[in-house]
């Protein structure tokens, strides 16, 4: 079945099964592996894109789901090659080590931004609560997406 949708500001079209996991094509048709699968049940975040700005487990939807509707992953969020704000503060803290979780904290911490600019730093850890990091500690994570937003404010 022909789906088509748009991914990082391009309109594409995959024939896939309509039941195929977005995580698969994403990785397996549209190349785009920087999504990363951890889990694969909805429980880490690591598959963590945008749809429509809204933070989504790539592992659980259906890409069927997804017809008509605007995909951002890591690989849409970096502009003619200078880095988001918060993967910039993320390198700055040092707030990755295998970076499995990386992505998906990337584009969770955007919406979160993007959505709420006077979060608090606990509002923050809030609102990344559903992206595990096995490596790092959130501590780093946290400091970092603070410090993406103090420097979206002028600080
Ligand atoms: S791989 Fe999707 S939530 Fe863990
Ligand atoms: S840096 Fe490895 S899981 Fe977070």
């Amino acid at each position: 079945m022909n789906i088509s949708f748009d991914i990082n500001g391009r309109r594409c079209e995959v024939d896939v099964d309509p039941l195929d996991r977005l995580l698969d094509v994403l990785r397996r048709d549209l190349g785009l592996t920087g999504t990363k699968e951890g889990c694969g049940e909805g429980e880490c975040g690591a598959c963590t894109v945008l749809v429509d700005g809204d933070p989504v487990n790539a592992c659980l939807v259906p890409v069927a789901q997804i017809a008509g509707r605007a995909v951002v992953t890591v690989e849409g969020v970096a502009a003619d090659g200078v880095l988001a704000d918060v993967q910039r503060a993320l390198i700055d803290h040092g707030a990755a080590q295998c970076g499995i979780c990386t992505p998906g904290i990337v584009l969770c911490a955007i919406a979160a931004l993007d959505r709420e600019p006077g979060a608090s730093r606990a509002r923050i850890r809030e609102l990344l609560a559903g992206n595990l990091c096995r490596c790092t500690g959130y501590q780093r994570i946290v400091d970092a997406v603070a410090d993406a937003q103090a420097r979206r404010r002028g600080r």
